[in-house]
């Protein structure tokens, strides 16, 4: 992020990276210019409030309003201080923030050797400062030379560049979200909304391709040509009143679910079995579903591509963003991407790739996000904001929508009559209560059951037919929070391999949806002494009421798995909210 205010330039950049910390971080750094015309740099690998520190026991020239700061989340290069951002170049003059990758990086970083520039760090980023400050030697004009370095990049890019002598601040974006904001506090840049939300009321999004100049007024250029800034759009974060810099944000999350579904029904319930939902979404007929999502998103992904197939007979695929280059798409296939934040990288490079004219439809969290505004058609995710790293009622809001859709799109085509869409609208009516029963008997089960397994190193996740992608998101939640290996198998695929690994006391999680084929598998594991916890039928470890007509499939087993890898995480002393490694906001691919 950066500011450019009358004072206090640190103070703003720490409390923007504090409400930025929610999305996991390694290292993080601040630059504000002196009143010498030269620039404070303060760096740690420890967290935000270090650099609070750090600032207030500086003894050199006063520090002013304008400032750049940066979390990272470490890709080219270990975690320490000399490969937090920013980055300088030879002069120290110049100080750059950048989110992305540059993919020349090598490239370029050996060329710039060779014309002599010293490197201080292993990170791609520091080739950028190294640019600007050859083609700043050239230009003389900060703007200019950030506009011919972005020109020499490939690989994706949000970055504000500082020059300490004029103060003059530039920042450019391709494929990385970046933001603009001014109010009468001064100019703001940040990569999300809520790092500055409550400084603003409106910001102005970059395109790809945009270098903006960000002094008293924005300088805004696309394609290297003097533009309007586009339209400003609302602050949504701020109205939501959340503070996203403490609290136990999963457990809330959590609960907040019943209350999540019921608003997702709220709004989508009267458009479903009449069609509507669809309709309004102006999109062609298709006869074939191609999801494509990462982790969370994926298994919501399964859920839906998988109701599709039982409910209307179509075919369905589930694509992993990263693994979807050169996949074959059919003649009338819908792609449906999924992501609570609509920034994943590998999601919106996957969209860029597919082929021309591909109907693609986009499920999201956030109305404003990169995905969103990248695909014509989007339907957005009441969930409210998420803070937690680990996905939890975003991923209930996508499962139910995604059904909705679902149903929708079948009624529309002629596939489903409005009288069964109907019966399994009111199905989805009662999820909220079933989520909220389901949270409470697993409150009740899981002291026992964390005694159980507390000492295991790994674990293995069950389920068939509509319970297997449960399954997977409890493997998921698991080892995000826990760090314990765990894994999910259809029970049926156990027997081919995966047995080998349980022994005495190894738990096996069955995601139990009645289906009567998991007697056997169970059968199995317990005969090689393998600790069964069953979540759901009567007579569960941990019950939960499921409905066998739910187009969700046993979306209420969820809740558990869920409390499972919180609370054994909690157990273990692991902050939950922050696991280790992982971003809330995956925008590197
Ligand atoms: O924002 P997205 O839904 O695209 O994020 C995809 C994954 O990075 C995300 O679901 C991740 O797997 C979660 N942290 C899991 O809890």
């Amino acid at each position: 992020m950066a500011c450019r205010t009358t004072a206090g330039a640190a103070d703003y950049l720490v409390a923007g990276l504090t409400m930025l910390e929610y999305r996991g971080y390694d290292s993080a750094g601040l630059a504000v210019s002196a009143a010498d015309g030269s620039t404070a740099v303060f760096r740690t690998t420890q967290r935000v409030n270090a650099l609070h520190d750090l600032a207030k026991a500086w003894g050199g020239p006063s520090l002013g309003g304008i400032g750049i700061g940066h979390t990272r989340w470490a890709t080219h290069g270990g975690v320490r201080v000399a490969n937090a951002h920013p980055h300088q170049d030879c002069l120290r003059r110049l100080s750059v923030v950048h989110n992305g990758i540059i993919d020349n990086a090598p490239h370029l970083r050996a060329e710039l050797q060779q014309l002599g520039h010293v490197f201080q760090s292993d990170v791609d980023s520091e080739v950028i400062c190294h640019l600007v400050e050859d083609a700043l030697a050239t230009t003389g004009d900060l703007l200019e030379a950030v506009n011919r370095t972005v020109q020499q990049l490939t690989g994706s890019w949000a970055i504000v560049v500082l020059d300490g002598e004029t103060r003059r601040m530039v920042a450019a974006a391709h494929r990385s979200p970046l933001l603009v904001a001014h109010s009468d506090r001064g100019m703001f840049l940040a990569s999300d909304v809520s790092a500055i939300a409550d400084w603003v009321d409106e910001f102005h999004i970059l395109d790809d391709g945009d270098v903006v100049e960000v002094s008293d007024e924005l300088v805004w250029l696309r394609d290297g040509v003097a533009v309007d800034a586009p339209d400003p759009i609302a602050s949504p974060t701020q109205a939501s009143g959340r503070r996203l810099d403490a609290g136990d944000h999963m457990a809330s999350e959590i609960d907040e679910q019943p209350e999540a579904a019921a608003r997702v029904l709220n709004d989508i319930g009267s458009l479903i079995a009449n069609g509507a939902l669809w309709r309004g979404l102006g999109l062609p007929r298709f006869d074939r579903l191609r999801v494509v999502a990462c982790g969370t998103s994926l298994n919501a992904g399964q859920v839906i591509g998988a109701g599709l197939s039982r409910l209307g007979g179509l075919a369905h695929s589930v694509v992993v963003a990263s693994e979807a280059a050169g996949s074959v798409i059919e003649p009338g296939t819908l792609t449906l991407a999924i992501s609570q934040s609509g920034e994943t990288a590998d999601v919106l490079r996957a969209i860029d790739e597919s082929p021309i004219g591909t109907p693609v439809l986009a499920l999201v969290n956030n109305a404003h996000s990169t995905l969103a505004r990248k695909v014509g058609s989007v339907l957005v995710c009441p969930a409210g904001p998420e803070v937690g790293v680990a996905a939890t009622k975003t991923f209930v809001c996508q499962v139910l929508m995604g059904a909705g859709l679902v149903i929708s799109a079948l009624v529309a085509s002629g596939r489903m009559s409005q009288t069964t869409a109907r019966a399994l609208v009111d199905d989805l009516a009662q999820t909220p209560e079933r989520l909220a029963a389901a949270a409470d008997s697993a409150r009740l089960a899981l002291p026992g059951v964390i005694e159980d397994v507390r000492n295991a190193n790994g674990f293995i996740f069950l389920g068939r037919g509509a319970a297997v992608p449960y399954a997977a998101e409890g493997a998921l939640k698991l080892k995000e929070l826990t760090y314990r290996w765990a894994e999910a198998y259809p029970a049926g695929e156990l027997k081919h391999g995966p047995l080998a690994l349980v022994e005495d006391g190894t738990p096996v999680v069955v995601v139990d949806d009645a289906d009567p084929r998991l007697v056997g598998n169970i059968a199995e594991v317990s005969a090689r002494g393998g600790r069964i916890l069953t979540i759901g039928q009567p007579g569960s470890r941990i019950e939960v009421p499921l409905s066998k007509h739910s187009p969700c499939g046993p979306l209420e087993a969820v809740v558990p798995l869920q409390l499972l890898a919180l609370n054994l995480a909690a157990d273990l002393g692991f902050d939950v909210d922050k696991p280790r490694n992982l971003a809330k906001s995956v925008t590197v691919d």
